[in-house]
């Protein structure tokens, strides 16, 4: 059976008072004992250094330079984030996409690079509204999902995430999931786990964890409460095995 990852974005939020969090999502993760359940919390780069060594919940970055080293003002290699004992780092998410002009060509370096440090890089793809109207999502998300991709395709996670589901309290349909999700799985290969993300809480993270090829999810405001992101992480003992999963009858290992 394919693991699965839970894994908080906490984007642009967090001070030092906010370690607190931290600890006690350590804490939390420790004491539900949630088998096969990897637990990874993403909060600002300034945050790494004093949650290092939490335990029972993994340390993600949100974002890592393509570049090894040198003369880029503001930028944090894949080996700084490696030296802070951060595993997972996510790249490509949609909001640097827009924001920052960040295109899946830089996402694959970004990805490459963070592979080369030993962190497994979280790679985020995900169609706007407009091409869902227009009923060329499947398309959009597959061309991005292929140009984004590290050379070590092995390596990484992806992760779908609509850009209007993100934040808008409105998840995608387990239809409208299941078909990405079918197409990502055949692009990236049985050992790539698939991510959902957008709108994800605890209350409709059990639904939405029977769906084929869904191995977990990325939450963004959910995780900023210690007790609401573990909730996230619980629907996988609430909720049974996905039935193509039994017995190891799936591709996705
Ligand atoms: P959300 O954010 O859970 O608040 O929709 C998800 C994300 O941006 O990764």
């Amino acid at each position: 059976m394919q693991d699965r990852y839970v894994i908080g974005n906490w984007k642009m939020n967090g001070c030092k008072g906010d370690l607190v969090k931290l600890a006690q999502m350590s804490h939390l993760a420790r004491k539900s004992r949630l088998p096969d359940v990897t637990v990874v919390v993403c909060p600002p780069a300034t945050m790494l250094w004093s949650a290092a060594g939490m335990v029972g919940i993994h340390l993600g970055a949100q974002d890592a330079s393509e570049h090894e080293a040198g003369p880029h003002t503001g930028e944090i290699s894949a080996a700084i984030l490696a030296d802070l004992g951060v595993t997972y780092c996510i790249v490509g998410h949609s909001e640097r996409r827009e924001s920052v002009g960040e295109t899946s060509e830089v996402v694959s370096r970004k990805a490459d690079a963070l592979i080369n440090a030993g962190i497994r890089p979280v790679i985020c793809v995900g169609e706007p509204l407009e091409q869902r109207r227009l009923g060329s999502a499947v398309d959009y998300v597959s061309a991005m999902a292929e140009a984004s991709l590290p050379t070590e395709s092995g390596a990484c996670l992806l992760a779908y995430e609509p850009v209007w589901a993100i934040g808008s309290g409105e998840t995608a349909t387990c239809d409208q999931i299941g078909e990405i999700h079918e197409v990502l799985h055949q692009l990236a290969g049985p050992n790539v786990p698939l991510l959902y993300g957008g709108s994800v809480n605890a209350d409709n993270a059990a639904s939405l964890s029977q769906i084929d090829n869904v191995h977990g999810f990325l939450v963004g405001n959910a995780s900023l409460d210690p007790y609401r992101f573990l909730g996230v992480a619980e629907a996988y003992r609430s909720s049974a095995v996905p039935r193509h999963e039994e017995g190891g009858a799936t591709g996705a290992r």
